[in-house]
């Protein structure tokens, strides 16, 4: 055949270079509506729930069960079952009807009606849901910082120009898994020097990001992974009671924790049950509000390539990021993976979380280039960051970041450098070198760096465990080699896990250490001159971009 021109140009375009699918249910490529789907139901007899979407209790698995436990409002169940979902979903939407009764009216219903719920809203109308539904009246953002090289030196540099440009949450994880104690400590450290209050974790092997917590060297906990259908848990030698366990172990020392889950994981290991994504999201987010956990990160995240390959796949994505803000739980909402060849498709999946707000709009914002981005690359990274800016500024939108100026990143980079090569010494870890620090400062990644000694830094990082370094010793090196400031921040982290109001849904802590969380500052939202507005000083930070056109130079 002879080729069209036009649909040869087409068919190079990054976009066909991505993976599509028609709705296959059978498999579980079913985004929002399987016509497997359950029908929503309820029975109550003696206080307990009987039957739940289409099954008595006998039929129930371990999460069926655990969400008729401990997941759904049996006083109010019965009410806001017999509400049509047609009209739940239009309560939700209205700007009338406050948050807060929306929460009652959802507190009662199962699984199956908010799956039903959610399918009555168009995409606009999944924003206009989580503009009021959100915890925290103010957005934030989360970070990743990480580097192939696992250079601790790089890791506390990104970390402060990161709190710097915005984030709240700071997330690393490994290339070698050995590196964990140093990843986790050159955050802390980083994120401090960047700015004070900025909360971080270390994402790894369970056993290991437990002992990190308990340590005061992380103090957050995220990557405790749910899923929709029992054999999936069972694969990962789990069950939702597993999981509540461990939470309660990172909240018992004063750990702020939430779960992930999001939709594709269960087609992805192969037991979709040939239910749609939504539902089996649903059904997430049902054993993450039962476990007694504050929050989720969710939205897909790192099977985001499978939501995104069936139609109404990044709807869905949306849909799920409410049903966990209509659950009251916080919502750190995915766009951490990347998943397009698209600039254009991958901006556009992250609007639908960005214009309303949500707690963390991403839930992992790569502030590293692409190739140090070591959870498999995000959607969003180091070289977005005069884009995403720009966005904020064109639609006065507060996506939880701003500009800042050159000077003020190479001197925190440089004292974030310092900071880490004076307790590397302190603590006679491995040899932080001058050079190694200069490097880093103007580095823009790994690339641009020196080697390190792998071999020493991963004798050191065993070292520093078996030796029982905690966040004490920390704040004491830091205190006693001319960084009294940083100490002072890292011990009153520490004391956050004591005072644990930072354990309230949705909470991040400002500079002063001040907790704004869904319970102290909660979303407030009811339409036009309500709500959170970027206005005052944060606008003025929002609009001050570089390479801005000055009048008094005419
Ligand atoms: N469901 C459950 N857990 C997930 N994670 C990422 N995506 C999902 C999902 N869709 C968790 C896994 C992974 C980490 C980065 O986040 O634990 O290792
Ligand atoms: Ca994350």
């Amino acid at each position: 055949m002879k080729r069209s021109k036009r649909i040869e140009t087409l068919d190079k375009r990054p976009v066909n270079m991505d993976g599509f699918i028609n709705e296959w249910p059978e498999m579980g490529f079913i985004a929002m509506k399987s016509p497997y789907d359950p029908n929503p139901s309820i029975r109550i007899e003696n206080d307990q729930i009987m039957e739940l979407d289409g099954k008595t209790r006998d039929q129930f698995d371990f999460i069926d069960q655990f969400i008729a436990d401990y997941a759904i409002r049996k006083d109010r169940a019965i009410a806001s079952m017999a509400m049509p979902s047609l009209d739940i979903a239009r309560k939700i939407v209205d700007i009338s009807v406050p948050r807060k009764e929306i929460l009652q009216i959802v507190s009662g219903i199962t699984p199956a009606k908010m799956a039903e719920v959610i399918n009555e809203l168009n995409v606009v109308e999944l924003m206009m849901g989580m503009q009021k539904m959100r915890a925290r009246r103010v957005p934030g953002n989360q970070a990743h910082i990480t580097n192939l090289k696992d250079d601790p030196i790089q890791i506390a540099a990104d970390a402060a120009e990161g709190a710097l440009r915005g984030f709240s949450e700071e997330e690393t994880t490994t290339a070698v898994a050995r590196y964990a104690p140093f990843n986790a400590l050159a955050l802390l450290i980083g994120s401090q020097v960047g700015r004070r209050g900025v909360l971080t974790q270390c994402a790894v092997e369970e056993a290991t990001e437990l002992e990190l917590g308990i340590r005061g060297l992380t103090t957050y906990a995220e990557t405790v992974s749910v899923y929709g259908t029992e054999k999936v848990f069972v694969d990962g030698d789990d069950t939702p009671y597993s999981k509540a366990f461990l939470t309660a172990a990172y909240a018992s020392r004063g750990l702020k924790v939430r779960f992930t889950s999001g939709s594709g994981s269960e087609v992805l290991m192969g037991y979709a049950e040939k239910k749609s994504m939504l539902y089996l999201e649903c059904r997430c987010l049902y054993v993450t509000k039962g476990s007694g956990t504050q929050g989720i990160q969710n939205g897909s995240v790192s099977c985001i390539g499978v939501a995104a390959s069936v139609p109404s796949g990044i709807r869905e994505v949306m849909g799920e990021n409410l049903v966990a803000a209509l659950l009251g739980l916080e919502c750190a909402s995915s766009n951490d993976q990347s998943f397009s060849n698209s600039p254009m498709r991958r901006t556009a999946r992250t609007m639908l979380q960005f214009m309303p707000g949500t707690d963390f709009i991403f839930s992992g914002y790569a502030a590293e280039p692409n190739y140090d981005n070591m959870f498999a690359g995000s959607n969003f990274d180091a070289e977005d960051f005069d884009d995403y800016n720009v966005m904020q500024r064109d639609m006065q939108v507060d996506g939880g970041l701003k500009p800042v100026k050159e000077e003020e990143v190479i001197a925190v980079r440089r004292k974030a450098g310092k900071a880490v090569q004076a307790v590397f010494k302190y603590l006679g870890l491995t040899e932080v070198t001058d050079e190694q620090v200069e490097a880093v400062t103007y580095a823009h990644g790994s690339k641009d760096t020196l080697k390190r000694d792998v071999v020493s830094d991963l004798m050191a990082a065993e070292d520093m465990m078996k030796r029982n370094i905690t966040g004490v010793d920390i704040v004491k090196a830091l205190a006693e080699t001319g960084f009294r400031d940083v100490a002072e921040s890292i011990l009153n982290m520490l004391k956050q896990r004591v005072i644990g109001d930072y354990m309230h849904t949705a909470a991040i802590l400002d500079e002063n250490f001040n907790v704004m969380s869904g319970v102290n500052t909660p979303n407030d939202y009811m339409g036009p001159g309500t709500g959170y507005r970027v206005e005052g000083k944060r606008w003025e930070e929002i609009k001050a971009i570089p390479h801005i056109i000055d009048p008094n130079n005419f």
